[in-house]
């Protein structure tokens, strides 16, 4: 299983989805079978690190990101992923855009138990408060996607 995490920029929130999700992968010992990745459908952050605020929220809860680069959405991620899951509704659209439309498209928030809003929001124009609140929804929604892929249910 190979989960694709796609936001705007590739700074803020898919790299912070991204170690999330391998790091509960990690602690359920199924790193041999499932894997994942980030991008953006923006390419203005193409080869630079996560936000330092999405780095620094990472690390209080031990999870490195520092090695990740940031790259943009590509039209054959949609044949090398089990799973494209974007952060907003609009990054869906835009998925859709270059990818053509396809059960493989869910929203991260499909699996947020505690859900009040589809989208992830976007910290990158606000403080380190919104990297917090972003953190806790990605950590919420991992664990239920990681539990619907043991299920097979996605
Ligand atoms: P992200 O946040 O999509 O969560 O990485 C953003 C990062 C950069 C920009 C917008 C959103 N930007 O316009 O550069």
């Amino acid at each position: 299983m190979n989960i694709l995490f796609v936001c705007l920029g590739n700074i803020c929130r898919s790299p912070l989805a991204e170690g999330v999700f391998l790091h509960i992968v990690k602690e359920s010992g199924l790193t041999e079978r499932i894997t994942a990745d980030s991008c953006g459908t923006g390419s203005w952050h193409v080869g630079s690190p996560p936000h330092a605020d999405s780095q620094r929220v990472a690390r209080e809860f031990g999870i490195d990101i520092s090695y990740q680069r940031g790259r943009q959405l590509k039209k054959n991620d949609i044949d090398q992923f089990d799973l494209l899951v974007a952060m907003d509704s609009q990054n869906k659209k835009d998925i859709i855009k270059v990818c053509g439309n396809s059960k493989k498209i869910v929203m991260m928030r499909d699996f947020d138990p505690e859900r009040d809003s589809i989208d992830v929001p976007d910290p990158y124009y606000g403080g380190i408060d919104g990297f917090y609140e972003v953190y806790d929804i990605l950590d919420r929604s991992s664990k239920e996607l990681l539990a619907f892929i043991k299920k097979g249910i996605v």
